[in-house]
């Protein structure tokens, strides 16, 4: 790919946080950005520009239908001194698979990749060093036709953004969440947009979540829309963990997203490094289990989340499920270690699994 670089000079730059900042998550900007455009039927005008605003049209049609798809990815700086970025072939893929549900052009893996390297190349300086830190990386493609007809559009933008960010949670894994088990709202229904990383699950959630924070919960634990069988949370796959150490994810179909955290740990599974297995989890089931013992852990996976265990389950009637004794337990804690020390180079990577970021200039 051809990409053009109108980078700022040095004195316009700002500078990263320094060692002892609190990051927050997704909260900072880098300097730059990589952009490019859908027009004609094909991906055009690759650059890295200043960080800066969209010129969009009123009409543009990501901001009536919504349709607008994202990522989010992780690099790690490794004692080497070089950046890894993880998984990002895994990003690139699900990116395409949300553009096929959203009606949207896919991008070739290579070029998604090519771009976010790019962008890290220039932006070295903004990869946190910090335990439990990282440079968590934002894709995302949005519809940019001024037509106010509802149907796919025919341009789009393409854009990377960066992030220097601390764990999702404020306390990271040192302090086990509570999810609000909902009946009433749903995530995702059969045949919709479940299994797409598209903006539309993540505004259609915000209510729910409100409602959660409302019960002192951090995040919703969507159920089917029948109410049988967990799926996931707002921005986590679900597991639980039963008395030999095995972990359970519930398994994916069209309303749960296929997590790249959850299949690393199911990787690593078929390695032999841990045991996890993915199988549909029935809520009676499970509240059951967690009630008589035979839950002994759970928690959430994601990118942002890494491995974050959850200590009680709130009902909407105010029923609490304490999960062992609501605290941090020692298989989630030891699935993070493991996880953390892979992805920041303190212990051998399966292969594949981390790609370091070319030195372009
Ligand atoms: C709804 C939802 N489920 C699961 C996940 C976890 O997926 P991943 O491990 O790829 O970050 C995320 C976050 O990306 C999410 O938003």
């Amino acid at each position: 790919m051809h990409v053009e670089y109108d980078l700022l000079p040095q004195s316009r730059r700002k500078s990263p946080p320094g060692r002892d900042a609190d990051l927050g998550f997704g909260l900072l900007r880098t300097n730059h950005m990589f952009q490019m455009e859908y027009a004609d039927g094909a991906w055009q005008n690759a650059r890295i520009i200043p960080y800066q605003p969209f010129l969009l049209a009123p009409g543009a049609m990501c901001l009536h239908y919504g349709q607008t798809i994202f990522e989010g990815i992780k690099a790690f700086g490794h004692d080497d001194g070089e950046i890894y970025v993880f998984r990002g072939d895994l990003n690139a893929e699900r990116l395409n698979n949300s553009a096929a549900i959203m009606c949207m052009p896919s991008i070739p893996a290579e070029v998604q990749q090519e771009a976010v390297m790019r962008l890290i190349d220039v932006e070295r300086d903004w990869c946190p060093v910090i335990a439990e830190s990282s440079l968590y990386i934002r894709p995302f493609m949005f519809a940019t036709m001024d037509a106010l007809g509802v149907k796919p559009s025919r341009t789009y933008t393409y854009c990377v953004i960066l992030s220097p960010s601390g764990p999702y949670y404020a306390r990271g894994v040192s302090e086990a969440i509570t999810l609000l088990i909902s009946r009433r709202f749903h995530r995702a229904a059969p045949g919709g947009t479940g299994a797409a990383k598209c903006g539309g699950n993540y505004g259609a959630s915000l209510r729910a979540a409100e409602e959660a924070h409302a019960y002192g919960a951090a995040q919703v634990l969507y159920l089917s829309v029948d109410n049988t069988h967990i799926e996931e949370a707002g921005s986590m796959n679900h597991y639980h963990v039963l008395a030999d150490g095995t972990f359970i994810i519930p398994a994916f179909d069209d309303t749960i997203l296929r997590s790249v955290t959850s299949l690393s740990v199911l990787e690593l599974a078929e390695a032999g490094l841990v045991k996890a297995r993915q199988e549909s989890v029935r809520l009676d089931d499970f509240l059951a289990a967690v009630a008589s013992g035979a839950v002994i852990e759970a928690g959430g996976f994601g990118t942002a989340a890494v491995v974050s265990p959850v200590g009680r389950y709130c009902l909407e009637d105010g029923t609490i499920y304490t999960v062992g004794d609501g605290k941090v337990g020692r298989h989630s804690l030891a699935l993070y270690t493991r996880y953390s020390a892979i992805q920041t180079g303190k212990a051998e990577a399966p292969a594949g699994w981390l790609q370091k970021v070319p030195r372009f200039s």
